[in-house]
């Protein structure tokens, strides 16, 4: 599993409601609409965006560090949201997910609809045996997630700042 050559050729993913796509530059516009909402932000491990600035240098961390896949709402022809695998481990072949949504479209089952196709990619591609999610305590919404695309809840990891929940799902589980 050679981390850097399987993240330049994301194959795209099509579900009922969106295209997820490798993201470009020009989505910035998008991508700041919704990264400098606060409430977007508040239980993230990110800082919301001041500027487009912030939202390039976004989309190059996330491009460069991760497999991420940008969230196109086929029925609005924008970028609604990222999900994406990071942290992978190559010796235990496992790695996380991470997702983030446009308050705008939040409640609307979209974040598990294209998690559950990562993670279904994500054993197979890289033939991963386990795929975690973490989220903070008080993120409700990102645990409803995890559990909706059939992740179990292994505990409490604690932090010196914030405690996490930890889910995981293993290959022969989906
Ligand atoms: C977390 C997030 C990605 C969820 O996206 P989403 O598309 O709204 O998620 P879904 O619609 O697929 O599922 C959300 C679930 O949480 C539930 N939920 C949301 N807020 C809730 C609350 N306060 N109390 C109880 N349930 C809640 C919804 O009812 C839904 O569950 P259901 O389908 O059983 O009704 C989105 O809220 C977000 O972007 N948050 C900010 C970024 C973030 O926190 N990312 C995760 C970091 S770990």
């Amino acid at each position: 599993m050679d981390r850097d050559n399987h993240f330049d050729n994301l194959p795209p993913i099509e579900t009922e409601r969106l295209l997820l796509r490798t993201l470009r530059m020009s989505d910035v516009e998008d991508i700041f609409e919704y990264a400098s909402d606060p409430e977007v932000t508040k239980y993230t491990l990110w800082h919301t965006h001041n500027s487009r600035t912030d939202s390039r240098r976004f989309i190059s961390w996330l491009k460069d560090n991760f497999a991420c896949w940008g969230l196109v709402h086929k029925a609005d022809q924008k970028i609604i949201g990222t999900c994406f695998l990071h942290s992978f481990n190559c010796q235990e072949r496992q790695a996380e997910i991470a997702f983030n949504l446009s308050r705008k479209y939040w409640g609307q089952g979209y974040t598990t609809e294209a998690a559950r196709e990562v993670i279904s990619l994500g054993f197979k591609k890289w033939r991963l045996k386990r795929i975690e999610g973490t989220c903070m305590i008080p993120n409700i919404a990102s645990a409803r997630v995890l559990e909706k695309t059939g992740m179990a809840y292994e505990g409490r990891i604690r932090k010196y700042d914030h405690d996490m929940k930890l889910y995981a799902i293993l290959r022969h589980e989906v």
